[in-house]
């Protein structure tokens, strides 16, 4: 231990055995190997709001090892307790779980800070590798590092280049080197591939762990035990029964402060790439042979390498794809700014704030069944759900004044906010005649589980320290996602400007019109 650790490390228990913890964690019982967690983008959003408190809650949760250590990388020239302060903010802010000052103390006694002029400092990473190797001496992290490159993907040559040749990432027996990315991962198949030769460079493929946060979502590994834990849905989930299905991502905010990254990438790159094509994936994907990376995801591969942008066989994007961009106006009363006046987006930007895709699946299981897929910001709530549409019943023996306020069964997957699953379906209204009406039937996470769920990025940074996989996309999968959406963004790159649409609304006329064809309508609209 070095003059500098603070006495608290000395003094503190191990977190594993904290008389404050829980000793027993039935949902997420591993504990990670003891280790260096170096993080390049520490003085971003994503770690102040989200992987700065997730690492706390894992430590007050007892799953991180009492040795575990956080090497944060910035441009600014902070000593190690400037860091500490900016983390403990961080987590003061945006922890889900209560402050335990021993915790603190053992995690804050690990944290280093290397000063970086910039990605391209030599020097930077010779000071970066001193640091992680006095760690190891000092802390018994036992060479296992794990490097999160939470940056612009512009910045992955200089950093994947140097931290290569800085020997960080050389293998050692007994011990494992890691990375983890953030999305984007490129901007398109092309500028993907090449990320990935990038990373593949300095760890294997199976060391390469993608962050596509959705993936950590409870309600999102609950897609899985829905359906291949119970026998009442399977048999029912294919095209002999399900006349389509929805998936939606609503958000009721702007870009705020974002537009150096959303002005580049916008609507369908940030989250039907990544988000909404796992939750395809998920949803129409066969059982896997077992809940293993290399089963879960060549399920998913399968199933994404079936989608296909025609409909009934032609490819006509401009009917089967939708796009649009706020307008100024008003949010919940309160009056809102346009896409195009919010602060750092371009005079001439084309970005789209709401993309709709329809999808079809060519296999046997899905053929004639279209995937709805639409995602937007300042849409009237925030809401993630995956909505399965069931065909009406081909004959109903009541009068047709009886049944007019019944609509098709359908099992909606409620990801966020509100978790749960509701089923709706037709029932008897209380009375002498016979008259139907929708009613819904309701499994919610809050009143069901006493635990509030784990965040997403809890589970994702644990299992990557872990080296468990099936929750991060492969490559592959990263692959097949572009292929479905390159001709879509290549296509609207040729047509000009988006539709604009109402702050508040569902989206652009387009959007309505795109389902109205196939006479369809958005739920909720
Ligand atoms: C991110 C997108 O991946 O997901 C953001 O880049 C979006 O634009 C965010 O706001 C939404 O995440 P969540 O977990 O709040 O649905």
């Amino acid at each position: 231990m070095d003059d500098s650790t603070p006495t608290s490390e000395r003094s503190s228990p191990a977190l594993g055995s904290n008389p404050l913890l829980d000793s027993r964690d039935l949902r997420m019982p591993r504990i990670a190997d003891p280790c260096v967690l170096v993080m390049f983008g520490i003085t971003g959003d994503l770690a102040r709001h989200k992987l700065l408190p997730a690492i706390y809650d894992l430590a007050n949760r007892g799953l991180l090892s009492p040795s575990f250590s956080l090497v944060g990388v910035g441009r600014r020239s902070w000593s190690d307790d400037e860091l500490r302060a900016y983390v403990e903010q961080a987590v003061r802010a945006g922890a889900r779980t209560s402050w335990h000052q021993a915790i603190w103390d053992q995690l804050a006694a690990g944290m280093r800070f290397v000063e970086f002029s910039s990605f391209e400092d030599d020097d930077a990473y010779s000071r970066l590798t001193d640091v992680v190797v006095g760690l190891d001496a000092t802390r018994g992290t036992s060479g296992n590092r794990a490097f999160y490159l939470s940056i612009p993907p512009g910045w992955f040559p200089a950093v994947t280049q140097r931290i290569a040749a800085s020997g960080l990432v050389d293998e050692s027996p007994g011990s494992w080197r890691r990375v983890i990315i953030e999305k984007p991962f490129g901007h398109d198949r092309a500028s993907a591939a090449r990320l990935d030769t990038l990373v593949s460079r300095i760890v294997r493929p199976d060391d390469v762990f993608r962050v596509d946060h959705y993936l950590g979502k409870e309600t999102v590994q609950n897609i899985l035990a829905l359906r291949f834990a119970n026998t009442m849905f399977e048999p029912l989930w294919n095209q002999r029964y399900v006349d389509h299905i929805q998936i939606t991502m609503a958000e009721d905010i702007g870009i705020g402060t974002r537009a150096g990254y959303y002005d580049t990438i916008g609507s369908a790159r940030d989250v039907i790439q990544n988000h909404l094509l796992q939750l395809l994936a998920l949803t129409a994907m066969e059982e896997p042979t077992a809940m293993t990376a290399p089963a879960v995801r060549a399920e998913k591969e399968k199933v994404l390498a079936s989608v296909r942008l025609e409909r009934h066989g032609v490819l006509d994007l401009d009917t089967t794809t939708a796009r649009g961009r706020y307008d100024a106006g008003f949010q919940g009363g309160v009056p809102v700014k346009g896409y195009l006046e919010e602060d750092g987006v371009a005079a001439d930007s084309r970005t789209e704030t709401f993309a709709a895709i329809r999808l079809e699946i060519a296999n046997r299981r899905w053929a004639g069944v279209p995937f709805y897929l639409r995602a937007g910001k300042r849409l009237t709530r925030r809401v993630t759900e995956v909505a399965v549409v069931f065909k009406r019943p081909p004959f109903l023996p009541f009068d047709d004044a009886a049944t007019a306020g019944v609509g098709a069964n359908t099992i909606v997957l409620r990801i966020q906010p509100d978790e749960g699953i509701t089923l709706r379906l037709a029932s008897k209204v209380p009375g002498s005649h016979i008259e139907l009406r929708d009613v819904s039937m309701d499994f919610g996470y809050g009143g069901t589980f006493n635990e509030e769920s784990p965040e997403a990025y809890e589970r994702l940074i644990l299992d990557a320290l872990l080296g468990d996989a099936p929750l991060f996309p492969h490559q592959r999968e990263v692959d097949l996602s572009w292929r479905i959406l390159d001709p879509v963004i290549e296509r609207w790159a040729a047509s000009g400007a988006p539709d604009g649409y109402r702050p508040g609304s569902w989206g652009p006329e387009s959007a309505h019109q795109l389902l109205a064809r196939d006479g369809r309508t958005w739920r909720r609209s």
